[in-house]
């Protein structure tokens, strides 16, 4: 029995089993959810034994656990070392979800429930690929995995696990299913994520909230300020003002961005999708380009005064903002921080006092296509989706990949089955059964290729 049939005949099951997982309220960033974050670490734990680790444990950290687990068949063989991770994204705004996010439904070939892409879905194929290759004997080389739960909050302590454990991950290949591809009709690979700096802002005006008729005009408000200092970090073509922003940011070469412009993209598609009218952002650069290797500046969230039901005429003492910003390389994370902490100081008025604090960051990352990781992860595209697959830089960040850059010197090989239509972080998320399938066989291709490759055969 193939691989391939073994996936067949277990079909089911493997959806059975992700279900359970995605049943887990997994939230990494609310500490009200620590113990569901516990139990999905040693859910995954479980099914990794029974896929037939040699070792499997739940690594305790300062913040929530990594489970790390691996099989080594023979040590001269090459390692793929796994990298995925179970913590979720909270699923609010709860009223826009058709079905309820932690009570995983199937709707048109599809897996609705807040992980079921990101991550768990994806995680998940590579635990179902490896128990493919064991229960059918073809497991061609070592395998470790390891698997966080805190990659939505910036994964601060897998940074203190990689470097503390450099030994025991040291591998060949670090293999990521946690991004996206153009389309199940153009399959493509991820060789480039943006960084990220996130950081909150607290606006204080009055020492008290007031009433907007008996001090509105006279007192400053700070949901108004608050306003003016988001609206004034950018001008209207959306390039960003705060001082120093775009210092050290790589421009492309026009051959690059020719070569990236190949990529297909439809534009129609994309707003269609959206129900936007039109799209807005940095003049000068394309759809692909705004998200590839240009920076951006988001809102997260902002609140303050009242937000109840009917009107409640008051003059805030309080106005809040998540703030994020998205970076490319050579820009670095702490220092945009601070440029962004800089800006808030210097432009705050002498009526209100400003406090920002600074949340999570992470470096951007490019990957090379050379290398025989990338190399093998093409095969195996070709090999399952009859295609080969197109290089992509994407938008999104998974803040540990340029770590792994440095500290384990290996180039990650982001290998996602996702659609950027999954709706990952938003209301009704889904990933494509297909999508999971394909990428369950996709996986078990590329051992096959990289273990071949490395041995020059
Ligand atoms: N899977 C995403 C990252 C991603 C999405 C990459 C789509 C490429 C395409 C990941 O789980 C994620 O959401 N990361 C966070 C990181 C942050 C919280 C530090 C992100 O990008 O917001
Ligand atoms: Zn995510």
């Amino acid at each position: 029995m193939t691989p391939q049939d073994y996936q067949l005949e277990n079909k089911e099951r493997f959806l059975e089993e992700l279900f359970d997982l995605l049943r887990i309220p997994s939230i990494s960033a609310d500490n009200k959810y620590k113990d569901d974050v516990n139990r999905a670490a040693g859910y995954i734990r479980e099914r990794l034994v029974e896929a037939g680790v040699d070792k499997a444990e739940v690594c305790e950290t300062q913040g929530h656990p990594i489970v790390y687990a691996e099989k080594i068949i023979d040590p001269e063989l090459p390692t793929v070392l796994v990298y995925g991770h179970y913590d979720v994204q909270p699923p609010d705004p709860l009223e826009l979800w058709d079905s309820p996010p932690f009570e995983p439904v199937i709707r048109d070939e599809r897996i609705y429930a807040r992980g079921a892409c990101d991550d768990k879905g994806q995680m998940y194929m590579h635990i179902k690929a490896f128990e493919s290759m064991i229960k059918t004997d073809a497991l061609p080389c070592n395998a470790k995995f390891m698997i966080e739960g805190e990659e939505e909050v910036g994964s601060d302590n897998l940074e203190i696990f990689v470097k503390e454990n450099k030994e025991m991950l040291a591998a060949d290949v670090i293999v990521i299913s946690d991004t996206s591809i153009i389309s199940n009709d153009h399959p493509s690979i991820t060789v480039g994520l943006r960084g990220l700096s996130y950081l909150e802002v607290e606006v204080t005006g009055p020492n008290r909230d007031l009433h907007s008729g008996v001090y509105g005009g006279a007192v400053a408000n700070p949901i108004n300020v608050l306003s003016k200092l988001i609206a004034d970090m950018q001008d209207d073509e959306g390039r960003i003002l705060i001082p120093g922003f775009y210092d050290d940011v790589v421009e492309l070469s026009s051959g690059e961005r020719e070569e990236m412009a190949k990529a297909p993209f439809d534009l129609d598609e994309f707003k269609r999708d959206l129900d936007i009218e039109d799209i807005k952002g940095e003049e000068g650069y394309s759809t692909k380009e705004r998200v590839g290797i240009r920076p951006s500046l988001d809102v997260n969230g902002i609140w303050g005064g009242y937000t109840g039901e009917g009107a409640k005429t008051v003059l805030p003492a309080k106005a809040h903002a998540k703030i994020s910003t998205r970076l490319v390389p050579n820009q670095d994370s702490d220092k945009i921080t601070e440029l962004v902490q800089k800006y808030f100081a210097e432009n705050a008025p002498d009526y209100v006092k400003v406090k920002v604090t600074p949340h999570h960051g992470g470096a951007p990352a490019v990957i090379s296509t050379r290398s025989l990781g990338y190399q093998a992860a093409s095969k195996a595209f070709e090999k399952a989706w009859g295609k080969v697959p197109i290089p992509t830089r994407e938008g999104g960040s998974i803040p540990i990949v340029a770590l792994f850059m440095e500290v384990l010197n290996l180039d990650p090989i982001l290998m996602g089955f996702g659609l950027d239509s999954d709706a990952i972080h938003s209301p009704n998320e889904s990933y494509g059964l297909f999508n999971y399938y394909k990428g369950i066989e996709t996986i078990s291709h590329f051992y096959q290729f990289f273990t071949e490759m490395s041995s020059g055969n």
